[in-house]
């Protein structure tokens, strides 16, 4: 082969560049008519092509090694208090935290910790990889889980000086898709909300109240499996996102909707899952498809601390029961078992065809002190 791949890149000999010069000088010496320049091309091409499996291969691989379950910890910095004591009760290495209670020490191992000095940028650089993963085809998970007030959702969507990784994948998503001149790509998005066992779309023209008597009427969106084996949710809103620009403005939008509808703000929001899906689709020959997920899960407090009573129980039980189907069927996949439980909540439902062993799923376990003790 007469020309050289080196890190992805095509290397073209230089008296072939001098052909695409915008001025359209012709080339002294270049001798070759249009039907040769035309296979040189195709032959490019299909180099390209080779190129890019190659490099997707590379990257099913190095998740394959990495684990395509991966565990992380990230815990909050202290909100300065009266009773501040002034030692940490939390130590942290690269790869394990151990927090120490009543003198009493737990340990907990994860594939990385971010402690309290760690940036949104340290937590996105760990995320990146997965988002090419996305667009090369495969389904992927991002999750943030923790009791409130943890930190989850500032993980994901983080304030406005400070970006999470939703808004980051997306700008990231745009970038590498602009990038990457072998197939074009097209982008939506979808936001929903999932409490008490109801969906609600974040993104729907007339957004109704959020008040729990209601639900079975607003929000009722069902789950539908369809014939190639993809989940979807019936009548969700999707929105094209031809831009990063609408791109941000449809996300704010869902947020908007999160925070505004309920009637008891109180928090409540905080007892409700947040899924936020990115569908992405790669024109080529054939089309595939592939859908990015990024969930702020609802608070996992534990009902008898919280003392809770009447609906805040129900709430709590709504979401501990949905968080539990969602640890068994995390921990069916990572001792790859043949049954996995999806259909025990609707949060898992939804997921089935995205949570699975080809599919990444990165989970970041927030954690602040002393609360969660
Ligand atoms: N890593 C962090 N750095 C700075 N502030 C944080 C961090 N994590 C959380 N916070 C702040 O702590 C508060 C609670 O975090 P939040 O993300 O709302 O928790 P949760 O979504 O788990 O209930 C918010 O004011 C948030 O801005
Ligand atoms: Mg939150």
């Amino acid at each position: 082969m007469e020309n050289e791949a080196m890190g992805g890149h095509v290397m073209v000999p230089v008296e072939r560049l001098s052909l695409e010069l915008p001025n359209g000088e012709i080339v002294v010496g270049y001798d070759k008519d249009v039907s040769a320049l035309q296979e040189e091309i195709s032959a490019l091409r299909s180099r390209q092509r080779h190129l890019d499996r190659r490099r997707r291969e590379a990257l099913d691989k190095l998740i394959d090694l990495k684990g395509s379950i991966r565990v992380f910890c990230r815990v909050r910095p202290l909100v300065q208090t009266n009773n501040l004591k002034t030692k940490s009760p939390v130590t942290v290495e690269q790869e394990k935290i151990a927090v120490k209670s009543v003198g009493i020490k737990k340990e907990f191992s994860v594939d990385r910790v971010f402690d309290q000095e760690s940036t949104q940028e340290d937590v996105f650089q760990e995320v990146k990889p997965i988002l090419r993963s996305a667009l090369d085809g495969h389904n992927v998970c991002i999750l943030a889980y923790g009791q409130t007030g943890t930190g989850k959702t500032y993980t994901m969507e983080g304030t406005d000086g400070k970006l999470g990784i939703v808004p980051r994948a997306i700008q990231e998503l745009f970038s590498l898709a602009s990038e990457d001149s072998s197939s074009p790509y097209s982008f939506s998005i979808s936001m929903l909300e999932v409490y008490l066992g109801s969906l609600r779309d974040l993104l729907a023209q007339r957004q109704p109240l959020f008040r729990p008597m209601e639900c079975s009427t607003s929000c009722n969106l069902s789950i539908l499996a369809t014939k190639s084996g993809a989940v979807e949710v019936e009548g969700l809103t999707d929105v094209s996102i031809p831009d990063l620009k609408k791109a941000n403005q449809w996300y704010c939008r869902g947020r908007r909707a999160r925070s505004t509808s309920w009637t008891n703000v109180n928090d409540a929001s905080s007892r409700s899952h947040c899924l936020t899906r990115i569908t992405i689709r790669r024109h080529g020959a054939t089309e595939e498809v592939s859908k990015l997920w990024l969930i702020d899960l609802g608070g996992s407090e534990r009902l008898l601390k919280t003392g809770a009573s009447g609906l805040t129980m129900d709430e709590g039980k709504a979401i501990n029961l949905s968080l539990s189907a969602l640890g068994d069927v995390i921990a069916a996949l990572r001792r790859k078992r043949s049954h996995v439980p999806y259909r025990n909540s609707k949060l898992t439902q939804i997921l089935s065809d995205s949570l699975g062993k080809e599919h990444p799923l990165y989970q970041f376990g927030s954690f602040s002190f002393p609360e969660t003790l």
